[in-house]
């Protein structure tokens, strides 16, 4: 059997092969996935932020690190539920592995007094991938299904220009790495809304209020890895904030993350979350032309969403699952 130990993150040696093996491993059935930086490894490990805390684990064998296993605590809310990964590589599979590295999970997470694990398992269009019947063979339910999207870069900017348009009375601003001191408190308040309109099945998770604290904190470890372009909807009468899109620009690919969308309720039927996405495609063309793709998750259920991304171009490349299972 593989020798099963926590990673010391100081080690660039073995953190640098754990990050080798996940990509491959990951990578191995997911020609779409999207896998994050070494760079962005070594910032969630070494400089942690104070809301999550992450363990790394690692099966070994001949000395090789042959799959990986990651178990993720939130600090302060939600302190029944545990994030878990496990990854091995292809030639290590079918052999019990994968199955020992969550032995361990499971152990690391009672002892920390959790009873939820929550763990993210990707599907093709067609069939089941292993990851699926892997978590399906160790008791884990599916609770919420969300389609993994692409969109090619640039979007023809007649596309854009058909959709683009603001609605009257409202109009668009947008920053980068850090929000403006002067909105960052309607800011904030807008993601709080985030975590509670966001469509989430039946995940075992509770809406978390984020603070300006929050968002700073965030900006401030985000910037190590990844820029940020987010644009927000303003109403030109009283300033008020009506909505937000965020997107992700990792430092060491030519990818695109597109993260939350909100319209706030009283702002909605406008279509204001299809301008706030075409403000940010266009910024994108603009001052980001080496990007290529823009990867997005929407639920399966979110009928709106599901709309502005279908008009925007957006295509199906996968499905992406949460599974959860009571420790
Ligand atoms: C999912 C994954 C970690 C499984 O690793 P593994 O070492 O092959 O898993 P195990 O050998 O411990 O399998 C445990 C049980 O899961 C089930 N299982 C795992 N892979 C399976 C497959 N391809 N087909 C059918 N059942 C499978 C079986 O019931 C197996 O027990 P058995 O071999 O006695 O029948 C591996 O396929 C992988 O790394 N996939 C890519 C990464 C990923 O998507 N991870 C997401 C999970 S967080």
């Amino acid at each position: 059997m593989p020798e099963i130990s926590e990673l010391d993150v100081e080690d660039d040696h073995d953190l640098q092969e754990f990050h080798d093996v996940e990509r491959a491993a990951y990578g191995a059935d997911h020609p779409h996935a999207v896998v994050r930086s070494y760079q962005s490894l070594v910032q969630r490990t070494r400089r942690p932020s104070p809301y999550y805390r992450l363990s790394l684990l690692m099966a070994r064998e001949a000395g090789r690190i042959v799959g990986t296993a990651e178990l993720g605590l939130t600090v302060e809310d939600n302190l029944h539920l545990a994030d878990a990964a496990v990854r091995v590589l292809p030639e290590a599979r079918r052999r019990g592995v994968g199955a020992a590295l969550h032995e361990e999970l499971v152990r690391r997470a009672r002892d920390g007094g959790r009873t939820t694990l929550l763990g993210e398992v990707n599907q093709p269009l067609e069939g089941a991938s292993p990851a699926f019947r892997f978590a399906t063979a160790l008791g884990y339910d599916v609770v919420h299904e969300q389609d993994h999207h692409v969109l090619d870069l640039p979007v023809p900017a007649a596309r854009l220009d058909q959709l683009g348009t603001v609605a009257e009375g409202y109009d668009v601003v947008s920053w980068g790495n850090r929000a403006p001191d002067d909105v960052v408190g309607a800011y904030a308040a807008m993601h709080t809304q985030m975590g509670r309109d966001a469509p989430s099945g039946e995940v075992d998770h509770q809406p978390v209020e984020i603070t300006v604290d929050r968002v700073r904190a965030g900006e401030q470890r985000t910037v190590e890895a990844y820029d940020q372009v987010v644009a927000v909807v303003r109403r030109t009468g009283d300033g008020v904030l009506g909505g937000y899109t965020l997107v992700y620009l990792p430092h060491d690919a030519d990818h695109v993350v597109q993260d939350d969308t909100l319209v706030m309720p009283d702002h909605r039927g406008h279509r204001l979350g299809t301008a706030l996405k075409v403000a940010v495609l266009r910024i994108l063309a603009a001052d980001h032309p080496g990007r290529r793709i823009v990867h997005t998750w929407n639920a399966v259920e979110n009928d709106p969403m599901q709309r502005i991304n279908r008009a925007l171009g957006f295509r199906p490349v996968e499905r992406e699952l949460e599974m959860q299972r009571r420790v």
